[in-house]
C-alpha cells in the first residue's frame, strides 16, 4: 500500500505535530471567509439561544399557568413559544445558506490553490507521483477540509454554547442536580482523548489508500488495451481487489471503533439522566423541586448531553479533516525547485542561439545522465542527437526549455543562462514536437490553437497544409471541427503527429525540438511527416533525435551521445568518413533497411 505520494513525512503513524500543523494552516485558509463565518456563527448562536427557551416556557406553563390557574397568560406563552420557534427557523436557515456560501468558496479557492501549484512545480515533482492520488487530493480531501472549516465550527459554536447554556439553565433550577449531571463527564473527556488517537491513524489511511484506488483506476482505465492484450484482467482485477479491500477493511475499522463508541458514550450519559430523575423525583416528594421545574430539568439534561456526543462526533470529523488537511498541505507546501528569477533577464526577441557550457546533469533518483555535455548552436542550426536507448538524449533536450535544471554547467540562450529568463518567456519561444503526441479532447482546430490561440483561420489552414495534415483533416466528419476525443483516440499515430507538427508550426518559435518525430509509423506517413518536419525547421535552430539515421542526414552537426557523453560529433560525411560508433550504426541500418526492402 505504500510507494505513493508518502512525500517528505514517508509512511507510517506520524506524530501528532503534523495534525497541529494542519490545523494551524486551515485555520489561516479560513481568515479570508472571517466575516461570513463570523456572520454565520453568530446566527448559529442566536438559534442556540432561542432552542434554549421552550423548556423555561413550558416550566413557566406547568407551574405558573396550569398549577397557578393563570389562564388569561396562555396565549401570550403560547405565541410566545411559537414565535420563539419561527424566528429560530428562519436564523437557522440564513445561518445555514452563508456557511454553504463560505463552505463553496472555501473548496472552490482550496482547488484551485491546488491546481495552480500543479502548474508551477517543476516537471520532475512528477517523476514519483501517481496522478490518480494527485487528483484525489483536488477531488475528495478539499471536502474534507471544507467540511472542517465551516461545518466544523458551525457544530462547535452549537455544541459549545449549547452546553453552556444548558448548563446555566440547570444551575438556576439546582445547581446540586446539575454537579450530579456533570459526574460522567470525566470519564467522557478521558476516552474521547484515547478514542481520537485510535480512530485518526486509521483516518489517514482511509484517505491514503482513497487516493492509491484512484491511482490504480486512473492507470488501469487508460491502460485498458495493454490489460486486454496481454490478458492481464485477471491479475489487475486482484490489484485493484486488494486496493479496494484494504480501504474496504480501514473503513470497516474506523466504523467498528466508532459504532462501538457512541453507545458507549450513550449509555453513560443515559445513566445521569436516570439518576436526575431518580433525585428529582425525591426532591419534589420532599416539597424542595416542582414538577414543572423537573420537566424543564430533564430536556435541558437533554440539550446537555446531545451536544456533548455531538462533541465527540465533531471531534471524530476533526480527525478526518487534519488528515486530508496533511494531504493538501503536502502539494501546498512543496517549495518548486525550478522557479523565476527574482530580476527576470527580458526576452522579447530571441536569435536562437542555443549553448551548452560544461552540462552535468541528472535526475532526483540515480545517476549521471549528462557528464560535461559542450555544444554550440548558432541560429537556424540543426543538431540531430543519435545514441543508444538510454543515451541521455531526451534528457539532453528537456534542459533548453528549463524541465529541468542541469546539476554543473550552464545552458545559455543568446549567451544568457536560460535560469536568469522568465520561464514563460523562454518556452514561448520553444516548440517541442514529442513521439507520444498529446492532444487533448475538443476539435482539431482547438488543439492547433493551443500554441498560439489569436491565429487566423488561414494562418491555421496554412500551419495544417505545411504539416501535411489539411488534406486528412479536411477529410474528418467535420474537418477543423472535429472532435479528437480525450487523448486524440480517433486519430491514427501518424495524423496525431502530423497535427503536433501543425501546432509547433503555428506556434512559430525560433527554437525547435523533435524528439524520435518519425519512428512507429509507415513509410508512407513517414515520408509525410519529413516533409512537414523539413519546412518546420526552416529557418530555426532544430535540435532533432532519431533513431532513423536517413532522418539526421541532412544536419548540420551531428551529436553521438553514449553513456552521456559526447563520443562523436560531425555532419554526416565527417562521421561516415570517421568510420567510428556513427559509421557502425549507419551501416548497421543501412543493412537493415537493405534487408527491409528485399523483404517487401
Ligand atoms: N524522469 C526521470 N527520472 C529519473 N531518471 C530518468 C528520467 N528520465 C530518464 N531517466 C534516466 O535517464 C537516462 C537517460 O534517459 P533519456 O530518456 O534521456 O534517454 P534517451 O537517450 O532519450 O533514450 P531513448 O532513445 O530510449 O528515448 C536513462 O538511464 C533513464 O533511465
Ligand atoms: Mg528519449
Amino acid at each position: 500500500m505504500n510507494g505513493y505520494g508518502g512525500g517528505r513525512w514517508g509512511v507510517g503513524p506520524r506524530r501528532p505535530q503534523d495534525f497541529k500543523t494542519a490545523l494551524r494552516k486551515s485555520l489561516k485558509w479560513a481568515r479570508p471567509l472571517l466575516p461570513i463565518l463570523i456572520f454565520g456563527l453568530a446566527c448559529t448562536l442566536a438559534g442556540v439561544f432561542l432552542g434554549q427557551q421552550p423548556p423555561r416556557i413550558i416550566q413557566y406553563t406547568i407551574d405558573q399557568v396550569i398549577d397557578g390557574s393563570r389562564y388569561y397568560l396562555l396565549a401570550r406563552v403560547i405565541l410566545l413559544y411559537a414565535g420563539v420557534v419561527v424566528l429560530g427557523q428562519v436564523i437557522g436557515a440564513a445561518s445555514g445558506y452563508w456557511m454553504s456560501v463560505a463552505g463553496q468558496r472555501l473548496l472552490h479557492s482550496l482547488r484551485m490553490a491546488l491546481y495552480d501549484q500543479f502548474q508551477v512545480l517543476h516537471l520532475g515533482y512528477y517523476d514519483d507521483k501517481r496522478i490518480g492520488d494527485l487528483t484525489s487530493r483536488v477531488t475528495g480531501d478539499v471536502n474534507q477540509l471544507e467540511g472542517l472549516i465551516v461545518n466544523t465550527s458551525n457544530s462547535l459554536v452549537r455544541q459549545v454554547f449549547g452546553v453552556g447554556f444548558a448548563l446555566y439553565y440547570m444551575m438556576n433550577y439546582s445547581w446540586q442536580l446539575a454537579l450530579l449531571v456533570l459526574v460522567p463527564i470525566p470519564i467522557l473527556g478521558v476516552s474521547l482523548y484515547i478514542f481520537t488517537r485510535r480512530v485518526r491513524v486509521v483516518y489517514r489511511s482511509i484517505r491514503e489508500s482513497t487516493g492509491a484506488l484512484n491511482a490504480k483506476l486512473m492507470e488501469n482505465l487508460s491502460g485498458m488495451q495493454v490489460i486486454r492484450a496481454f490478458n492481464r484482467e485477471a491479475q489487475e482485477r486482484d490489484a485493484v481487489e486488494s486496493t479496494s479491500r484494504f480501504l474496504f477493511n480501514q473503513n470497516i475499522r474506523a466504523s467498528k471503533m466508532t459504532s462501538m463508541f457512541y453507545p458507549a458514550i450513550h449509555t453513560l450519559t443515559t445513566m445521569g439522566t436516570i439518576a436526575v430523575l431518580g433525585v428529582g423525583a425525591f426532591l419534589i416528594s420532599k416539597g424542595i423541586f416542582t414538577v414543572g421545574k423537573l420537566v424543564a430539568f430533564l430536556v435541558y439534561v437533554g440539550n446537555f448531553y446531545n451536544p456533548v456526543g455531538d462533541f465527540i462526533r465533531t471531534f471524530d470529523s476533526i480527525q478526518r479533516a487534519l488528515a486530508s488537511g496533511e494531504r493538501i498541505f503536502e502539494v501546498l507546501d512543496t517549495v518548486p525547485e525550478i522557479q523565476d528569477p527574482l530580476e527576470p533577464v527580458p526576452l522579447e526577441t530571441i536569435r536562437g542561439e542555443v549553448e551548452f557550457r560544461h552540462v552535468f546533469f541528472k535526475y532526483a533518483t540515480g545517476e549521471e545522465v549528462l557528464r560535461d555535455v559542450n555544444v554550440h548552436a548558432m541560429p537556424g542550426q540543426r543538431v540531430a542527437l543519435v545514441g543508444r536507448s538510454g543515451a541521455g538524449k531526451s534528457s539532453f533536450v528537456s534542459l533548453i526549455p528549463r524541465f529541468y535544471d542541469v546539476t554543473e554547467g550552464s545552458v545559455l540562450i543568446d549567451g544568457v543562462d536560460v535560469r536568469r529568463y522568465r520561464q514563460s518567456d523562454l518556452r514561448r519561444h520553444i516548440a517541442i514536437v514529442l513521439q507520444e503526441t498529446f492532444l487533448f479532447s475538443g476539435t482539431v482546430r482547438e488543439n492547433l490553437l493551443f500554441g498560439r490561440p489569436d491565429a487566423s483561420d488561414e494562418e491555421i489552414i496554412a500551419a495544417a497544409k505545411a504539416a501535411n495534415a489539411h488534406e486528412f483533416i479536411i477529410r474528418l466528419e467535420n474537418g477543423y471541427d472535429t472532435q479528437v476525443g480525450e487523448r486524440g483516440v480517433k486519430l491514427s499515430g501518424g495524423q496525431k503527429q502530423r497535427l503536433a507538427i501543425a501546432r509547433a508550426m503555428l506556434a512559430n518559435p525560433r527554437i525547435l525540438i523533435l524528439d524520435e518525430a518519425t519512428s512507429s509509423v509507415d513509410t508512407e506517413s513517414e515520408v509525410l511527416i519529413h516533409q512537414a518536419l523539413d519546412r518546420l525547421m526552416v529557418g530555426r535552430t532544430t535540435f532533432i533525435i532519431a533513431h532513423r539515421l536517413s532522418t539526421v542526414r541532412s544536419a548540420d552537426t551531428i551529436l553521438v551521445l553514449e553513456g552521456g557523453c559526447i563520443v562523436e560529433r560531425g555532419d554526416h560525411s565527417e562521421l561516415v568518413g570517421a568510420d567510428g560508433v556513427y559509421a557502425q550504426m549507419y551501416r548497421q541500418q543501412f543493412w537493415f533497411d537493405e534487408d527491409e526492402s528485399t523483404l517487401d
